[in-house]
Protein backbone atom coordinates (compact mmCIF):
# COMPACT_ATOMS: atom_id res chain seq x y z
CA UNK A 1 0.00 0.00 0.00
CA UNK A 2 1.14 3.40 -1.15
CA UNK A 3 1.08 6.22 1.13
CA UNK A 4 -1.26 7.90 -1.23
CA UNK A 5 -3.73 4.92 -0.81
CA UNK A 6 -4.34 5.35 2.69
CA UNK A 7 -7.93 6.57 3.30
CA UNK A 8 -9.10 6.75 7.04
CA UNK A 9 -12.00 7.12 9.12
CA UNK A 10 -11.74 8.79 12.65
CA UNK A 11 -14.47 7.66 15.13
CA UNK A 12 -14.85 9.24 18.65
CA UNK A 13 -13.87 13.24 18.76
CA UNK A 14 -12.54 14.14 21.44
CA UNK A 15 -9.17 12.69 21.87
CA UNK A 16 -9.84 11.80 18.28
CA UNK A 17 -9.31 15.26 17.41
CA UNK A 18 -5.33 15.08 18.24
CA UNK A 19 -5.76 11.72 15.82
CA UNK A 20 -7.22 13.72 12.61
CA UNK A 21 -4.53 16.22 13.04
CA UNK A 22 -2.54 13.39 13.37
CA UNK A 23 -3.83 11.69 9.74
CA UNK A 24 -4.35 15.39 8.25
CA UNK A 25 -0.35 15.97 8.93
CA UNK A 26 0.98 12.99 7.72
CA UNK A 27 -0.17 13.51 4.45
CA UNK A 28 -3.04 10.98 4.29
CA UNK A 29 -7.01 11.37 2.97
CA UNK A 30 -9.16 11.51 5.28
CA UNK A 31 -13.02 10.30 3.96
CA UNK A 32 -14.84 10.58 7.08
CA UNK A 33 -14.82 11.69 10.54
CA UNK A 34 -17.77 10.41 12.86
CA UNK A 35 -19.23 11.40 16.12
CA UNK A 36 -22.58 10.22 17.74
CA UNK A 37 -22.35 13.70 19.70
CA UNK A 38 -23.47 16.37 16.36
CA UNK A 39 -22.68 19.17 18.45
CA UNK A 40 -18.72 17.81 18.21
CA UNK A 41 -18.76 16.50 14.91
CA UNK A 42 -19.56 19.97 14.01
CA UNK A 43 -17.26 21.27 16.92
CA UNK A 44 -13.98 19.39 14.90
CA UNK A 45 -15.54 19.44 11.54
CA UNK A 46 -15.41 23.04 11.23
CA UNK A 47 -12.21 23.55 13.08
CA UNK A 48 -10.27 21.30 10.48
CA UNK A 49 -12.53 22.40 7.59
CA UNK A 50 -14.17 18.50 7.13
CA UNK A 51 -16.34 18.93 3.98
CA UNK A 52 -20.54 18.20 5.12
CA UNK A 53 -20.52 15.34 3.25
CA UNK A 54 -17.44 13.65 4.94
CA UNK A 55 -18.77 13.79 8.49
CA UNK A 56 -21.01 10.83 10.28
CA UNK A 57 -22.91 10.49 13.50
CA UNK A 58 -23.52 7.00 12.52
CA UNK A 59 -19.98 4.52 12.21
CA UNK A 60 -21.34 2.03 10.23
CA UNK A 61 -21.88 4.79 7.35
CA UNK A 62 -17.77 4.51 7.63
CA UNK A 63 -17.87 0.50 7.79
CA UNK A 64 -20.20 0.52 4.63
CA UNK A 65 -17.97 2.98 2.48
CA UNK A 66 -15.71 1.09 0.66
CA UNK A 67 -13.00 3.77 -0.16
CA UNK A 68 -12.46 3.89 3.99
CA UNK A 69 -9.40 1.34 4.38
CA UNK A 70 -7.98 2.31 7.85
CA UNK A 71 -10.21 3.13 10.88
CA UNK A 72 -9.00 4.86 14.12
CA UNK A 73 -11.42 3.87 17.19
CA UNK A 74 -11.42 6.55 19.84
CA UNK A 75 -14.76 6.07 21.13
CA UNK A 76 -15.28 5.02 24.82
CA UNK A 77 -13.44 1.64 26.15
CA UNK A 78 -16.35 -0.19 26.14
CA UNK A 79 -16.95 -0.24 22.18
CA UNK A 80 -13.46 -1.62 21.02
CA UNK A 81 -14.24 -4.89 21.10
CA UNK A 82 -17.47 -4.31 18.63
CA UNK A 83 -16.25 -1.82 16.72
CA UNK A 84 -12.84 -3.78 16.03
CA UNK A 85 -15.22 -6.84 15.36
CA UNK A 86 -17.18 -5.28 12.66
CA UNK A 87 -14.17 -3.05 10.87
CA UNK A 88 -12.17 -6.02 10.81
CA UNK A 89 -14.70 -8.38 8.95
CA UNK A 90 -15.74 -5.74 7.16
CA UNK A 91 -11.88 -5.08 5.57
CA UNK A 92 -10.14 -2.53 7.36
CA UNK A 93 -7.08 -1.94 9.11
CA UNK A 94 -7.82 -0.86 12.61
CA UNK A 95 -6.04 1.42 15.37
CA UNK A 96 -7.59 1.44 18.49
CA UNK A 97 -7.08 2.93 21.47
CA UNK A 98 -5.89 1.86 24.59
CA UNK A 99 -6.64 0.00 26.90
CA UNK A 100 -7.44 -3.07 24.55
CA UNK A 101 -10.50 -3.66 26.40
CA UNK A 102 -12.05 -3.68 29.88
CA UNK A 103 -12.49 -7.36 30.76
CA UNK A 104 -10.78 -10.66 29.87
CA UNK A 105 -14.11 -11.88 27.62
CA UNK A 106 -13.69 -8.48 25.98
CA UNK A 107 -9.62 -8.86 25.61
CA UNK A 108 -10.22 -12.75 24.29
CA UNK A 109 -12.61 -11.49 22.07
CA UNK A 110 -10.45 -8.84 20.04
CA UNK A 111 -7.29 -11.72 20.08
CA UNK A 112 -9.89 -13.74 17.86
CA UNK A 113 -11.18 -10.99 15.85
CA UNK A 114 -7.98 -9.89 14.47
CA UNK A 115 -6.58 -13.43 14.31
CA UNK A 116 -9.37 -14.56 11.84
CA UNK A 117 -8.28 -11.53 9.86
CA UNK A 118 -5.78 -10.82 7.40
CA UNK A 119 -5.81 -6.63 8.24
CA UNK A 120 -3.52 -5.07 10.43
CA UNK A 121 -4.60 -3.80 14.26
CA UNK A 122 -2.83 -2.17 16.25
CA UNK A 123 -3.19 -0.57 20.01
CA UNK A 124 -2.53 3.05 20.79
CA UNK A 125 -0.28 2.66 23.74
CA UNK A 126 0.92 5.86 22.96
CA UNK A 127 4.02 5.83 25.66
CA UNK A 128 5.81 4.09 22.81
CA UNK A 129 6.13 7.69 21.03
CA UNK A 130 6.80 9.68 23.94
CA UNK A 131 10.11 11.22 23.21
CA UNK A 132 11.66 10.72 26.76
CA UNK A 133 10.39 7.27 26.94
CA UNK A 134 11.37 6.50 23.34
CA UNK A 135 15.36 7.85 24.87
CA UNK A 136 14.86 5.67 28.06
CA UNK A 137 14.34 2.94 26.00
CA UNK A 138 17.48 3.10 23.47
CA UNK A 139 19.19 4.26 26.38
CA UNK A 140 18.38 0.92 28.60
CA UNK A 141 19.13 -1.25 25.24
CA UNK A 142 22.16 0.23 24.36
CA UNK A 143 23.54 -1.25 27.78
CA UNK A 144 24.40 2.73 29.14
CA UNK A 145 23.00 1.79 32.67
CA UNK A 146 24.29 -1.88 32.96
CA UNK A 147 21.77 -4.64 33.74
CA UNK A 148 18.42 -3.93 34.93
CA UNK A 149 17.53 -4.39 38.31
CA UNK A 150 14.51 -1.89 39.27
CA UNK A 151 11.29 0.11 37.15
CA UNK A 152 8.97 2.00 38.24
CA UNK A 153 6.11 4.42 36.64
CA UNK A 154 3.40 6.33 37.77
CA UNK A 155 0.00 7.88 36.27
CA UNK A 156 -0.84 10.40 38.29
CA UNK A 157 -3.62 12.75 36.36
CA UNK A 158 -6.42 14.22 38.07
CA UNK A 159 -9.85 12.66 36.35
CA UNK A 160 -12.18 14.90 38.76
CA UNK A 161 -13.58 16.94 35.80
CA UNK A 162 -13.85 13.97 33.60
CA UNK A 163 -15.48 11.25 35.95
CA UNK A 164 -18.86 10.88 34.55
CA UNK A 165 -20.69 8.26 32.01
CA UNK A 166 -18.19 5.34 30.64
CA UNK A 167 -15.36 6.50 33.07
CA UNK A 168 -17.83 5.42 35.92
CA UNK A 169 -18.03 1.65 34.75
CA UNK A 170 -16.74 -0.46 38.07
CA UNK A 171 -14.44 -2.14 35.26
CA UNK A 172 -13.00 0.92 33.94
CA UNK A 173 -11.12 1.18 37.07
CA UNK A 174 -8.04 3.91 37.11
CA UNK A 175 -5.26 1.09 36.87
CA UNK A 176 -6.59 -0.30 33.45
CA UNK A 177 -8.23 3.32 32.24
CA UNK A 178 -4.86 5.57 32.91
CA UNK A 179 -2.69 3.31 34.97
CA UNK A 180 -2.10 1.21 31.62
CA UNK A 181 -0.01 3.80 30.56
CA UNK A 182 2.76 3.25 33.08
CA UNK A 183 2.30 -0.80 33.17
CA UNK A 184 2.36 -1.04 29.55
CA UNK A 185 5.81 1.26 30.03
CA UNK A 186 7.23 -1.41 32.31
CA UNK A 187 6.12 -4.18 30.56
CA UNK A 188 8.08 -2.27 27.50
CA UNK A 189 11.72 -1.75 29.55
CA UNK A 190 10.95 -4.76 31.88
CA UNK A 191 9.05 -7.68 30.30
CA UNK A 192 5.80 -9.19 31.23
CA UNK A 193 5.39 -9.04 35.35
CA UNK A 194 5.54 -12.64 36.72
CA UNK A 195 3.43 -11.78 39.74
CA UNK A 196 2.24 -8.08 41.45
CA UNK A 197 1.06 -7.08 44.80
CA UNK A 198 -1.07 -4.34 45.36
CA UNK A 199 -3.08 -1.88 48.11
CA UNK A 200 -5.63 0.72 47.03
CA UNK A 201 -7.32 3.72 48.81
CA UNK A 202 -10.04 5.84 47.76
CA UNK A 203 -10.18 9.55 48.89
CA UNK A 204 -10.59 11.91 46.41
CA UNK A 205 -13.17 10.66 43.38
CA UNK A 206 -16.70 10.21 45.75
CA UNK A 207 -18.62 9.74 42.01
CA UNK A 208 -16.41 6.58 41.52
CA UNK A 209 -17.13 3.45 42.68
CA UNK A 210 -14.08 2.02 42.80
CA UNK A 211 -9.83 3.77 44.20
CA UNK A 212 -8.74 6.39 42.77
CA UNK A 213 -5.13 5.56 44.12
CA UNK A 214 -3.17 2.24 44.26
CA UNK A 215 0.20 1.17 44.47
CA UNK A 216 1.44 -1.90 43.55
CA UNK A 217 4.66 -3.93 43.31
CA UNK A 218 5.86 -6.12 40.45
CA UNK A 219 7.97 -9.25 40.30
CA UNK A 220 9.36 -8.82 36.24
CA UNK A 221 11.43 -11.62 34.29
CA UNK A 222 15.58 -11.82 34.81
CA UNK A 223 14.76 -10.56 38.80
CA UNK A 224 14.14 -7.37 38.28
CA UNK A 225 11.64 -5.42 40.61
CA UNK A 226 9.15 -2.53 40.24
CA UNK A 227 6.35 -0.71 41.18
CA UNK A 228 3.35 0.84 39.49
CA UNK A 229 1.64 4.19 41.10
CA UNK A 230 -1.59 5.21 39.77
CA UNK A 231 -3.85 8.33 41.18
CA UNK A 232 -6.54 9.32 39.05
CA UNK A 233 -7.55 11.93 41.55
CA UNK A 234 -4.45 13.04 42.54
CA UNK A 235 -4.41 17.51 43.04
CA UNK A 236 -1.36 18.23 40.75
CA UNK A 237 -0.12 18.36 37.22
CA UNK A 238 -0.31 15.56 34.73
CA UNK A 239 2.55 13.58 35.11
CA UNK A 240 4.59 10.07 34.04
CA UNK A 241 7.48 9.99 36.25
CA UNK A 242 9.42 7.13 35.12
CA UNK A 243 12.75 5.63 36.82
CA UNK A 244 14.64 3.01 35.71
CA UNK A 245 18.01 1.43 37.77
CA UNK A 246 20.66 -0.63 36.54
CA UNK A 247 23.97 -2.05 37.87
CA UNK A 248 26.09 0.70 36.02
CA UNK A 249 23.78 3.71 35.68
CA UNK A 250 20.02 5.50 36.55
CA UNK A 251 17.68 7.26 33.90
CA UNK A 252 14.90 9.97 35.74
CA UNK A 253 12.49 10.72 32.99
CA UNK A 254 8.99 11.22 32.71
CA UNK A 255 6.33 12.92 30.17
CA UNK A 256 5.95 16.58 30.80
CA UNK A 257 9.46 17.38 31.03
CA UNK A 258 12.28 19.12 28.46
CA UNK A 259 14.98 17.58 30.08
CA UNK A 260 16.00 13.69 31.48
CA UNK A 261 18.46 12.77 33.84
CA UNK A 262 21.42 9.79 32.95
CA UNK A 263 23.23 8.71 36.09
CA UNK A 264 26.43 6.78 34.74
CA UNK A 265 29.36 5.18 36.36
CA UNK A 266 33.15 6.17 36.44
CA UNK A 267 35.83 3.94 34.25
CA UNK A 268 36.12 1.76 37.43
CA UNK A 269 32.87 0.31 36.79
CA UNK A 270 32.10 1.15 40.70
CA UNK A 271 31.81 4.88 41.56
CA UNK A 272 28.97 7.38 39.99
CA UNK A 273 29.66 10.15 38.30
CA UNK A 274 28.84 13.78 40.75
CA UNK A 275 26.49 15.22 38.24
CA UNK A 276 23.90 12.90 36.04
CA UNK A 277 23.78 14.43 32.07
CA UNK A 278 21.14 16.12 31.57
CA UNK A 279 19.59 15.04 28.12
CA UNK A 280 17.32 17.69 26.24
CA UNK A 281 13.93 16.03 25.42
CA UNK A 282 10.90 17.51 23.42
CA UNK A 283 7.88 17.39 25.48
CA UNK A 284 4.98 15.40 23.59
CA UNK A 285 3.30 13.40 25.78
CA UNK A 286 0.54 12.55 23.42
CA UNK A 287 2.20 11.76 20.33
CA UNK A 288 -0.59 10.73 18.02
CA UNK A 289 1.82 11.71 15.36
CA UNK A 290 4.17 9.49 15.94
CA UNK A 291 1.80 6.75 16.73
CA UNK A 292 0.32 6.96 13.43
CA UNK A 293 2.99 7.29 11.79
CA UNK A 294 4.61 4.25 12.62
CA UNK A 295 0.90 2.63 11.91
CA UNK A 296 1.23 4.13 8.63
CA UNK A 297 4.50 2.93 8.04
CA UNK A 298 3.28 -1.06 8.71
CA UNK A 299 0.93 -0.51 6.44
CA UNK A 300 3.15 0.56 3.40
CA UNK A 301 5.71 -1.89 3.97
CA UNK A 302 3.29 -4.26 5.08
CA UNK A 303 5.20 -5.33 8.28
CA UNK A 304 4.50 -6.06 11.90
CA UNK A 305 2.92 -3.57 13.60
CA UNK A 306 4.64 -2.08 16.87
CA UNK A 307 2.03 -3.40 19.34
CA UNK A 308 -0.75 -6.27 18.39
CA UNK A 309 -3.90 -7.34 20.12
CA UNK A 310 -1.74 -9.67 22.35
CA UNK A 311 0.62 -7.04 23.23
CA UNK A 312 -2.49 -4.58 24.59
CA UNK A 313 -4.15 -7.96 26.29
CA UNK A 314 -0.88 -8.53 28.42
CA UNK A 315 -1.12 -4.98 29.75
CA UNK A 316 -4.63 -5.16 30.63
CA UNK A 317 -4.59 -8.70 31.72
CA UNK A 318 -1.33 -7.01 34.25
CA UNK A 319 -3.58 -4.36 35.41
CA UNK A 320 -6.20 -6.81 36.38
CA UNK A 321 -3.97 -8.55 38.39
CA UNK A 322 -3.24 -5.12 40.13
CA UNK A 323 -6.62 -4.78 40.79
CA UNK A 324 -7.57 -7.80 41.72
CA UNK A 325 -4.46 -7.82 44.24
CA UNK A 326 -5.22 -4.63 45.64
CA UNK A 327 -9.20 -6.25 46.61
CA UNK A 328 -8.15 -9.29 48.18
CA UNK A 329 -4.95 -8.67 49.52
CA UNK A 330 -2.95 -11.33 47.96
CA UNK A 331 0.11 -11.41 45.32
CA UNK A 332 -1.66 -12.54 41.57
CA UNK A 333 0.32 -13.65 38.79
CA UNK A 334 -1.04 -12.22 35.92
CA UNK A 335 -3.02 -14.22 33.16
CA UNK A 336 -1.13 -14.06 29.74
CA UNK A 337 -3.12 -16.83 27.99
CA UNK A 338 -6.23 -15.38 25.84
N1 LIG B 1 -3.77 7.67 24.42
C1 LIG B 1 -4.16 8.45 25.40
O1 LIG B 1 -3.37 9.01 26.13
C2 LIG B 1 -5.63 8.66 25.60
C3 LIG B 1 -6.10 9.85 26.18
C4 LIG B 1 -7.49 10.01 26.32
C5 LIG B 1 -8.34 8.99 25.95
N2 LIG B 1 -7.84 7.84 25.41
C6 LIG B 1 -8.74 6.76 24.98
O2 LIG B 1 -9.44 7.23 23.81
C7 LIG B 1 -10.77 6.75 23.82
C8 LIG B 1 -11.74 7.93 23.82
O3 LIG B 1 -11.49 8.71 24.97
P1 LIG B 1 -11.96 10.25 25.04
O4 LIG B 1 -11.19 10.86 26.14
O5 LIG B 1 -11.92 10.88 23.70
O6 LIG B 1 -13.47 10.02 25.51
P2 LIG B 1 -14.66 11.07 25.48
O7 LIG B 1 -15.80 10.45 26.19
O8 LIG B 1 -14.19 12.41 25.92
O9 LIG B 1 -15.01 11.17 23.93
C9 LIG B 1 -15.49 10.07 23.22
C10 LIG B 1 -16.21 10.57 21.98
O10 LIG B 1 -16.71 9.43 21.29
C11 LIG B 1 -18.05 9.71 20.92
N3 LIG B 1 -18.79 8.45 20.78
C12 LIG B 1 -19.27 7.66 21.78
N4 LIG B 1 -19.89 6.60 21.27
C13 LIG B 1 -19.81 6.72 19.93
C14 LIG B 1 -20.30 5.94 18.84
N5 LIG B 1 -21.00 4.82 19.04
N6 LIG B 1 -20.05 6.36 17.57
C15 LIG B 1 -19.35 7.51 17.36
N7 LIG B 1 -18.88 8.29 18.35
C16 LIG B 1 -19.11 7.90 19.61
C17 LIG B 1 -18.60 10.60 22.02
O11 LIG B 1 -19.74 11.33 21.60
C18 LIG B 1 -17.41 11.46 22.34
O12 LIG B 1 -17.38 12.65 21.56
C19 LIG B 1 -10.89 5.85 25.04
O13 LIG B 1 -10.59 4.53 24.67
C20 LIG B 1 -9.81 6.40 25.97
O14 LIG B 1 -9.37 5.45 26.91
C21 LIG B 1 -6.52 7.67 25.23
Amino acid sequence: MKREDIVVGIIGLVMGRHHLESALKCGVNVAAICDIDEAQLKKIGDEFGVPEEKRFTDYHDLLNNPEINVVLLVVPDQLHLTMTEEFLAAGKHVLCEKPLALTREELKGIIRATDASDKKFMVGQICHFTPAFIKAKELLDSGAIGELYYVESEYAHDYHWIMHGWRRDPNRHGVVGGGCHAVDLLRWFAGDPEEVFAYGTHKLLPMADYNDATIAVLKFPNKVIGKVFVSTGCKRNYTMRTLLYGTKGTIICDNKSDTMELYTVEEDGITVKKEPEIIPIEINHHNTGGEFEVFAESLINDTPVEMDARQGAKTVAACLAIVESSMTGVPVKPDYEF
